[in-house]
């Protein structure tokens, strides 16, 4: 899948950071022409359960299913392969799980497909929390490198054990891009339009700048859910994006 190969709409993934299905099922319901897909996260599964993810998939809907797995190889293949069974677009796992924690993830996802004949789900793989910084990485962890070079490195181990992307700090996709290749799917959340509050994100980005960069598919929450009008402010985003595509093709 190469960044210029999904149209505006299809890349822009809307969280549904809510707790409960009724809330879920509005965002759902007024935003589904307006968004390429929707991400369920562990507020919204913890509260509702695997009967949120089918709210969605039931209408053929694209999920990202933002579960952050990380235990031991045979956990994470069966929590996978049960999740991949709804239907999911993407889901993913800690890149910090390790090489055969990845890729039992990635066998799950094609054992899942071979049983349901459904498409694989793309995996990702979370490199490093955009909330954590150098001094965890140096003085809790005791990684001497830089926190580029951990994300790279993270990257790299991810695209070698069978994960199809990663979910990465939009300041961080050119350095992903450069190091994984063209093929390879970023997810960048911490975007921000220039005509929307910042709200808790540090270290943002706008949508046309993380489509510039590289990045193939866009988290982008409270700029449209907490907006006045929100299937305006979906539609300002996707022109935005729509705008930078065609500047890079
Ligand atoms: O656009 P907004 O800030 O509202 O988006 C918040 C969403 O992005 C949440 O679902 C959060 O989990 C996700 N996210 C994030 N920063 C990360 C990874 C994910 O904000 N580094």
């Amino acid at each position: 899948m190469s960044n210029q190969a999904i149209d505006a709409r299809k890349r822009l993934i809307l969280p549904l950071d809510v707790s409960s299905i009724n809330e879920a099922q509005r965002l759902i319901d007024e935003l589904r022409d307006f968004v390429g897909m929707f991400k369920i996260g562990l507020e919204l599964y913890s509260a509702c359960g695997p009967a949120v993810l089918d709210l969605a998939t039931k209408d053929k809907l694209p999920i990202f299913f933002d579960g952050k797995f990380c235990d031991i190889p045979n956990t994470v293949y069966g929590a996978c392969r049960a999740i991949a069974a709804h239907d999911v677009a993407m889901l993913n796992v800690h890149a910090t799980g390790g090489s055969k924690m990845i890729r039992a993830a990635s066998d799950a996802c094609d054992m899942a497909a071979r049983e349901s004949g459904l498409a694989r789900p793309i995996l990702l793989a979370v490199t490093v929390l955009t909330s954590l910084d150098q001094n965890w990485l140096a003085n809790e962890l005791g990684v001497t490198r830089s926190m580029e070079g951990q994300v790279c490195h993270l990257a790299k181990l991810a695209q070698e054990n069978g994960a199809d992307g990663v979910v990465a700090s939009a300041n961080e996709v050119k350095l992903i891009r450069k190091t994984c290749g063209a093929n390879f799917v970023i997810v960048t959340p911490g975007i921000r339009p220039q005509w929307a509050a910042a709200n808790d994100q540090s270290r943002i980005v706008t949508p046309s700048g993380a489509i510039a960069d590289g990045a193939d598919y866009l988290v982008i929450g409270r700029p449209i859910t907490h907006a006045e009008n929100r299937i305006d402010a979906a539609k300002r985003v996707v022109e935005e994006m729509n705008q930078a595509l065609v500047s890079i093709r």
